[in-house]
């Protein structure tokens, strides 16, 4: 109840502020008819009500101008010292709430300027002007003390709070790079993927087009409808980004392990022959697992028509209980098998990103028997974390 309130009212300072200041001017009639006994002074009650009043008062304007709220509540705490009123935690109470706003919402060093100079001109006057015969602790230890405290909690608020601002900085930061990859990842499957498809059947039209015009007209036929694909698939993804917060905006569905014939057939157009087997009892995948297999297998099998001589690859799917592993091989000469795998391209960073935001594991490298082999380890449901699984397109 009391979090309720407290997250209520910060919807609303002035209203705050108000209730505060009436708060501390209502404890200002106690506090100015605290007297010491035995004192040499008999002081009126209103002189320090009609002071705490001022203060209390310039309390309303503590977050526009805190450094005028301290002086003007430290000039009001001092002429009390001074009138001979006994400056407990009641009195003190405008001055301590100026203290931690100021405290609170400038640094360090304005702070205790004022706070000090604050304390050595209260005890100052009250040393000076006030009544002699009252005891030191509650003349000088007890107002330093009371007016220490406010400006160490308002300096830990401004702190937590930098604190709490830097992390959602630093959360968004992350977010956006994140986003950027997903980005860089989607745009980079979709759009090499048509392209080497669409370069290497605009390449077999060149060299076919003098001896066998027929098939060099058929094989222009399915490059026109690879540009096309990839045209559409391209305008599809620059469509989530620019929509990705409308839901009402209707969607392709992303692809998924449903499109794999699809898939290997595009690539059986471009002259690499792939075979598809599958073990296990074949599972359904969430939508994050789903999208994430596809593109995968899209990428991989790219690459073997990018870099590989074979002309052939297999794509093997091993369901197990929880898991599906996917292994892209092609064959190739063994000598290549002991060479690291260059870097500079974007395919196997993005493959591996995907697997990991997926909750599994990626490995690819030459095959020690030669040629090359992509394996990935997907759970089929992702734990559900703390984050939402964001579907990729
Ligand atoms: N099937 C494969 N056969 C032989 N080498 C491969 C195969 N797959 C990947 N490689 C090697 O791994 C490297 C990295 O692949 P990656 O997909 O990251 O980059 P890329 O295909 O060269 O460029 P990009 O994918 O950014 O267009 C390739 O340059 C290639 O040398
Ligand atoms: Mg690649």
């Amino acid at each position: 109840m009391i979090n309720n309130l407290w997250r209520r009212s910060r919807g609303h300072p002035r209203i705050v502020d108000a209730a505060v200041s009436a708060a501390l001017f209502a404890c200002s009639f106690p506090g100015s008819m605290i007297t010491f006994p035995g004192g040499d002074l008999d002081v009126p009650w209103w002189p320090g009500v009609l002071l705490a009043g001022v203060s209390c008062a310039a309390l309303l304007w503590r977050r526009n101008c805190p450094r005028t709220t301290v002086v003007l509540a430290t000039v009001c705490a001092m002429a009390m010292a001074a009138l001979g009123y006994i400056l407990t935690v009641v009195l003190l109470g405008p001055l301590m709430v100026a203290l931690h706003s100021l405290a609170a919402h400038t640094n360090r060093r304005t702070a205790n300027t004022f706070t000090f100079t604050g304390i050595a001109l209260l005890l100052g006057t009250a040393l000076t002007v006030g009544p002699g015969n009252e005891p030191l602790v509650l003349k000088l230890l007890g107002p330093a003390a009371w007016l220490l405290l406010p400006t160490s909690l308002g300096t830990a608020t401004r702190l937590r709070t930098e604190h709490a601002e830097r992390a959602r900085e630093k959360e968004a930061r992350h977010r956006v790079t994140e986003e950027r990859m997903r980005i860089a990842r989607d745009l980079h499957d979709v759009v090499a993927h048509h392209l080497v498809l669409a370069n290497i059947q605009a390449g077999a039209v060149a060299r076919l087009i003098r001896d066998r015009p027929d098939e060099a007209e058929k094989i222009a036929t399915v490059l026109a409808g690879t540009t096309y694909t990839a045209v559409r698939e391209l305008k599809t993804t620059v469509g989530l980004l620019r929509h990705a917060d409308d839901v009402e905006t209707p969607q392709e569905p992303a692809p998924g392990l449903a499109r794999l014939t699809d898939l290997t057939a595009s690539f059986r157009s471009a002259g690499l022959a792939v075979t598809v087997t599958t073990e296990g009892e074949r599972q359904p995948l969430s939508p994050g697992a789903d999208v994430t297999a596809y593109r995968i297998v899209q990428e991989a099998l790219t690459n073997v028509t990018k870099h590989a001589t074979g002309g052939s690859a297999e794509v093997r799917l091993t369901y197990s209980e929880d898991r599906l592993d996917i292994a892209v091989t092609n064959g190739g000469s063994p000598a290549r098998s002991s060479s690291p795998v260059p870097a500079g391209g974007y395919g196997l960073i993005g493959m591996r990103e995907r697997a990991h935001a997926a909750g599994g594991r990626l490995r690819a490298g030459h095959r020690p028997q030669g040629g090359f082999e992509v394996v990935i380890e997907l759970p089929l449901h992702p734990h559900s974390g703390p984050h939402e699984e964001i579907v990729p397109t």
